[in-house]
Formats: structure tokens, sequence, C-alpha cells
């Protein structure tokens, strides 16, 4: 049921190739014809029950409304058109038309976006989705891929904070993941950040993870609490330890010559209902999140408050390590000087 993956790719390419029916083939004059339904494919690796599904399935609904059935926007959830990996190389092909991906995935399109992916960039949520609304921040960036690889970025959904889980217990302290295998998102940084947090990383993707705890071929995770939760990797990794090392974003992303090909009028319909969509998904965050704590500890899970300092000294070189060009400096700059939190922010 996860994924019909292989299966489903390679379909959908024959189909899109070949022009025909629903699964793909859009004839980019003809798009958003009256009269006519134009169906595209949104790709997202989450369960129906994550605040993402339901904010895109809401988008969907109102998108198709307001066009009066011009537009229909079918979310395929659960990895089934492929991992993220595999989604991204969709979009940049024109097999399916829209996704989800977190912005590890970017980082291997233009490293620049390895500046909203790094520990430290973001303070809180709140800062997050405020960069995220500012084109004269984020504007170059979210266009950046739309000459090189046919891809618009659209904006983003939170990751929240994301924190360690193991199957061996809490994790109070970096020398505590010493020799320890966590699994991180397919991310040259991440893997750095691990190292520096004290453990031994291994990239895969998400859809894998909880068989590679479950076999005992790594010792744990980091993830938001609702991934957490929604993925069931509780019963596999019942101690979840509050690092809070990272506030991760992922981006909506859209074949760009298909954004070209909507009307004016539709286009702004789509971005007024993505905003909505946007705000919708932070309104549940929150509650999503407390919600997720909850089914985890039904199910064992046990949630731990930790030596944060201890991981915010630890991952202190990655800011230098990583921000090597003035494009990236000028670019953190800018979004550090962008927090309104007296916290004074990120280390
Ligand atoms: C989060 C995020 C996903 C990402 C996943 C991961 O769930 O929302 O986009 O794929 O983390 O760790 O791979």
């Amino acid at each position: 049921m996860r994924r019909i993956s292989a299966l489903a790719a390679t379909v959908a390419v024959t189909f899109s190739l070949a022009g025909c029916g629903d699964l793909g083939g859009l004839d980019l004059s003809r798009v958003g014809e009256e009269g006519k339904t134009t169906w595209v494919k949104l790709a997202l690796n989450q369960t129906e029950t994550h605040p993402s599904y339901i904010a895109l399935d809401h988008l969907s609904e109102r998108f198709e409304e307001r066009t009066d059935g011009r537009w229909k926007i079918d979310v395929y959830p659960n990895e089934q058109l492929g991992s993220q990996q595999e989604v991204l190389q969709f979009v940049k092909s024109g097999a399916i038309e829209m996704a989800i991906v977190s912005g590890t995935q970017l980082e291997n399109l233009n490293k620049d976006f390895q500046v909203l992916n790094m520990p430290t960039t973001f303070s809180s949520v709140e800062h997050q989705m405020e960069v995220i609304r500012d084109p004269e921040i984020v504007g170059d960036i979210f266009s950046s891929l739309e000459d090189s690889d046919n891809i618009s970025v659209i904006g983003g959904f939170t990751q929240g904070g994301r924190n360690i889980y193991t199957s061996f217990g809490i994790v109070e302290e970096p020398a505590d993941l010493a020799g320890k295998k966590i699994r991180v998102q397919e991310s040259y940084m991440h893997i750095r950040m691990i190292q520096l947090m004290g453990g031994s990383a291994t990239p895969l993707s998400y859809g894998e993870v909880y068989t590679a705890i479950q076999s005992g071929v790594l010792d744990g995770a980091e993830n938001n609490e609702v991934s957490y939760s929604t993925q069931r990797h509780m019963e596999v990794a019942p101690y979840y330890s509050y690092t809070n090392h990272l506030i991760g974003l992922d981006y909506m992303i859209m074949r760009y010559d298909l954004r070209q090909a909507m009307s004016e009028e539709d286009r702004a319909i789509f971005d007024e209902e993505w905003n909505n969509a946007m705000i919708e998904h932070t309104e549940l965050w929150d509650q999503e999140t407390q919600k997720a704590i909850e089914d985890a500890k039904a199910a064992g899970a046990e949630f731990a408050e930790v030596d944060r300092e201890a991981f915010v000294e630890a991952l202190a070189p990655i800011k230098d390590e990583f921000l090597t060009t003035d494009y990236q400096r000028k670019l953190f700059d800018a979004i550090r000087a962008a927090d309104k939190s007296d916290e004074g922010g990120a280390k």
C-alpha cells in the first residue's frame, strides 16, 4: 500500500510521454480551458492524517470550486508516486506537476538552499513562516531553479522542531550518540549535523526509516513529533529527546512551464488558496503536534528534555562550514535580521 512507486512512476512517465489520459501529458496550451478539467498530480510522502495532507486536500477542494472545476489537484499521499528524491526528478521532467519536498532535496539542485536547512537559521515557526513570505528575502532563491530545472518554489510548510529519537534510550548529551547510527535526510549538511552532534549519520529516504530501525540497521532518527507518530516510529524507537537542533522546512514545488501556462486569473486564485493552505497548515501544526505526542505516549514512547545547550555548542561550527559564499552569508543575515523574537534567536 505504502509504495507503488517504481511502478506508478514508470506508468506516470509513460503516460506523460505518450500524452494520454489523466495520468499526465498535460497539453500546456490548453490548461485551465473552459468546459474541460485539467488534472494535476501532487506528490506527498505523508499519511492522510498529517497536517500537510489535510491542508493540501482543502486547497484542492477550494481551487477546484473557485475555478468551476477547470482545475483538479489530485494529492497522492504515502510516497505513492515515489520518494521525495524521485518525485523531484518527476516534477523536473514534467511527469508530475507538483510535490511537497523537504528543503534537503532542493539543496542537491542549488546549494544555497542549505542556508534555510541549517540548524540556527530559524528561531521559531513564526519566524520561518514570515521569512518564506517575504519576496525580498527569498524571491531570488525561490525562482533560482526555474530556468535550470523547470521548478518553481511556491512557498512552504513548516516541519517544526526536529529532535533525535532512538531505540536505545534518551540522548542527554552529544556523548550519548557516540557510535550510534542515526538516519538523516539525503543531505551532505545533515550528515555533518549528526556528526557534530556526536553520532554517525546514515542518509535514507523517509519511507525506509521504520524498517531500518526495526531491523537494527539504525539506532534512531531525527524528526518532528508529527512524523514520529504518523510514521509509527515510536514503535521501534520509543525514546524521544528534545535536542531541538533544527526547525525544518518543506517546499511546495511546481513545474515552472505549467505555472507560466496558467492564465493570470487562475494563477492568482491558486496563489491565494495556497497562501490559505500555508495558514491552515501553521494553525494545525501545534494542535497536531500535541495529538502526536499523546498518540506516541499511548504507544509507549517517552519524551524527555535534554541538555539542549550542549547540542547548540556542538553544532556551532556548522555555520562557518556551510555559509561559504557572499550570497549565502547575505541570505543568512537577512533571515536572522527578520527574527522579531527577543530570545536573541539561534546561536
Ligand atoms: C518531515 C518532512 C518531510 C521529510 C521528512 C524526512 O516529515 O515534513 O518532508 O521527508 O521529515 O525526514 O524525510
